[in-house]
């Protein structure tokens, strides 16, 4: 089920999103969180409500959806550097509540301890931004619906998009990534999507009013029960029916 919210521009947007979030922001709460470019207005309106408003995360807890292989913890586009960039050094969360997969060392053993984690810790808002090509987390177009977290390999397309912050360090985008399956992410009990651009419009048309399919990874939250989706005008272009 989906609560389609379309607003004018991305600060509407992070705002948007922010209104749903803070519902989630309360002891006890388990966040599960995402990089990209799209819920870094969201981050700031957080970063502010906790100065402003005091709301402390000290007994939030985080599951990050996905992390890129062979990036150590400090390299600068690892997305465990983005999140502590964007949101974790500006709020009182504590390291130990913080959950993001790594990308280092045996990695089967680190995805299945992460599923293993998220099932004692289930999560109450799942955050999601959606790739070019309809991928959520790093769960590729013919990522089967039923896997739980693991190694994927990323497409062209994904690693083309990503090149814009690699190219001027002069290093080229990993080709792997770990990730939380579809599976793990439908275990969510809340969902919320944001998406902005025109170059998303394509990825939701299909998300939001396409078939089921693989072949579009965010499609499969057609089936979840409780999915908020915030885009802006130019991501909702495509759309057929009313919201
Ligand atoms: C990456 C992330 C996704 C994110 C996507 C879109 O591939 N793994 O979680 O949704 O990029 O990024 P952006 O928000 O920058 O368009």
């Amino acid at each position: 089920m989906f609560k389609v919210i379309i607003v004018e521009n991305y600060e509407e947007l992070s705002k948007a999103a922010f209104e749903v979030m803070k519902d989630y922001l309360k002891p006890g709460k388990v966040l599960g969180l995402a990089t990209g470019s799209s819920p870094v207005g969201l981050y700031k309106n957080m970063i502010k409500d906790h100065i402003q408003n005091k709301t402390s995360y000290k007994d939030i807890i985080t599951f990050n959806l996905d992390e890129y292989v062979g990036l150590p913890k400090d390299h600068k586009e690892s997305y465990y550097t983005f999140m502590h960039e964007q949101l974790f050094n500006h709020v009182d969360i504590k390291e130990e509540n913080i959950h993001i997969p790594s990308g280092l060392g045996d990695l089967e053993a680190n995805c299945k301890a992460y599923d293993e984690a998220i099932e004692k810790c289930p999560v109450d808002i799942q955050l999601l931004g959606i790739g070019s090509n309809g991928h959520i987390g790093f769960n590729e177009p013919g990522t089967p619906f039923t896997l739980g977290t693991h190694v994927t390999d990323l497409k062209e397309s994904t690693r083309k998009d990503n090149a814009r912050f690699f190219d001027p360090l002069g290093e080229e985008v990993p080709y792997q990534a770990c990730t939380m399956g579809l599976a793990t992410i439908m275990k969510a009990k809340n969902i919320l999507l944001v998406a902005n651009g025109e170059n998303k419009a394509k990825a939701v048309k299909g998300m939001l009013e396409g078939e089921v399919s693989e072949d579009l990874p965010a499609s499969i939250l057609q089936n979840h029960p409780n999915v908020t989706v915030v885009i802006d005008k130019a991501a909702s272009t495509l759309l057929e029916k009313k919201y």
